[in-house]
């Protein structure tokens, strides 16, 4: 990708002339709305922000950036993504517009477990090669941050792979990586019939190692009748957290199986999906304060027509993400805007909901609300200059690539 030959160079110096989007930033001298503004970056970090005519005067020698009346946000955070995968699914694709649902693909085969075929059959050299104009795409577009999970290898030895090549793309890109072990995404095919012997084989052998190793951040089930029980869920969360890990859940998704009640009581980082959500998950998240990651490409292409209760987890005050899920079934999404797009026209949201929930929320959905998702001072330099003159504009286009300049953790990645 071209992305791989622009040079990057420092973002170091005061970056000047740019507009903030409203609820996004935190300054050191208030801003007016559409009152130029200054973000000052020393070593990689925002240390100051503020109308640009009160620069203090220390600050007066660094380099000027002219930032073009641009609007600044933070970088965008994409909190659930399955990125690293063998082979692509388009013929499922085919086979749902000829009237199969995704539960009837997957038990003739296809699904998740098609991808866990080509993601063990490809070495780690080759899930880089695939994965990686994948990222390229949502680095463009101004994430900062990004999780990925495991979840198509289902061994130690794939499971492992994926991991690796997860932290692997981070280091190449430069971009913050969050790994988040899947392992019980979907039975492997040699353990059919023996669910159990499978989520044993996972708490037991899989988990540990992969903790020792490093390479899990967070702990992830697919809890959902054509997947893991919650009994099992309940397993995989008790032997995540005595190895100290962070659990989240895709839970109700496809039914209601109070999976974010369980996950919420485990003080899940997040709940994603949820479209079936009940008020007791509901309020089981509000009192863990478990964020509610919303899926909007996988509810499209699943034409799904259960919508999330968006209007009890706002009165609940639940913190609202929004991600691209992307994965090779039901989500082959590679714009997290376009997200931010449906997430307002399918689902409601309004315009500073989905910016939230492509920044501050979904940094908290990763554990990363001190780090990400905000413009402050104190804070790496993470933010994004567009060439939009309102934030609503972020969710309104659809389709297009905005000629933005990234900055990713003190270096400008994308001019
Ligand atoms: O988040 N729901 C389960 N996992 C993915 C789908 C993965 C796949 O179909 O490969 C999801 O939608
Ligand atoms: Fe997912």
């Amino acid at each position: 990708m071209t992305q791989a030959a622009t040079p990057s160079s420092c973002a170091d110096g005061r970056w000047l002339d740019l507009h903030l989007a409203p609820e996004l930033f935190i300054a050191d001298i208030p801003v007016a709305d559409g009152q130029p503004a200054c973000v000052v970056v020393q070593q990689g970090r925002i240390v100051w922000v503020g109308p640009q005519d009160q620069v203090p005067a220390a600050y007066a020698g660094l380099p000027a950036h002219d930032g073009g009346a641009r609007l600044a946000t933070p970088g965008l955070v994409d909190c659930h993504t399955h990125l690293v995968y063998g082979g692509e699914r388009a013929n499922e694709f085919a086979m749902r517009l000829a009237g199969a649902t995704y539960e009837e693909v997957a038990s003739a085969g296809g699904g998740i477990v098609s991808s866990v075929r080509a993601t063990r059959a490809a070495s780690e050299e080759e899930l880089i090669a695939q994965a990686l104009p994948r990222l390229d795409q949502l680095l463009a577009e101004g994430v900062t941050a990004i999780e990925i999970k495991s979840g198509y290898g289902l061994s130690l030895e794939h499971e492992r792979k994926q991991l690796r090549v997860a932290r692997r793309l981070g280091k190449l890109r430069g971009v913050t990586v969050r790994t988040t072990f899947l392992g019980a995404h979907a039975l492997p095919p040699e353990y059919a019939g023996r669910s159990q012997d499978y989520i044993d084989l996972v708490c037991r052998d899989i988990m540990p190692a992969l903790a020792a190793e490093g390479l899990i951040d967070a702990v992830d089930v697919f809890c959902e009748r054509i997947a893991f029980s919650l009994a099992e869920t309940e397993q995989v969360f008790q032997a995540a957290r005595a190895l100290g890990l962070p659990v989240k859940l895709h839970a109700e998704q496809l039914s209601n199986m109070e999976g974010a009640a369980l996950a919420a009581r485990h003080g899940a980082l997040s709940c994603d999906h949820i479209e079936h959500l009940s008020e007791n998950g509901i309020a089981a998240m509000r009192d863990a304060g478990t964020v509610a990651v919303l899926l909007p490409g996988a509810f499209y292409t699943l034409r799904d027509t259960k919508l999330p209760p968006i209007d009890g987890l706002r009165a609940a005050q639940v913190p609202m993400a929004v991600s691209t899920d992307h994965n090779p079934g039901t989500s082959p999404a590679l714009s997290l805007l376009l997200m931010a797009n449906m997430a307002c026209t399918l689902f409601r949201l309004t315009v500073p909901e989905a910016l939230a929930g492509i920044t501050r929320h979904a940094a908290r959905a990763l554990g990363l609300q001190d780090e990400q998702g905000l413009i402050a001072a104190g804070r790496p330099a993470n933010f994004v200059l567009w060439p939009a003159r309102h934030a609503a504009e972020l969710a309104y286009w659809f389709g297009h690539k905005p000629e933005c300049t990234v900055v990713r953790q003190g270096v400008i990645a994308k001019a």
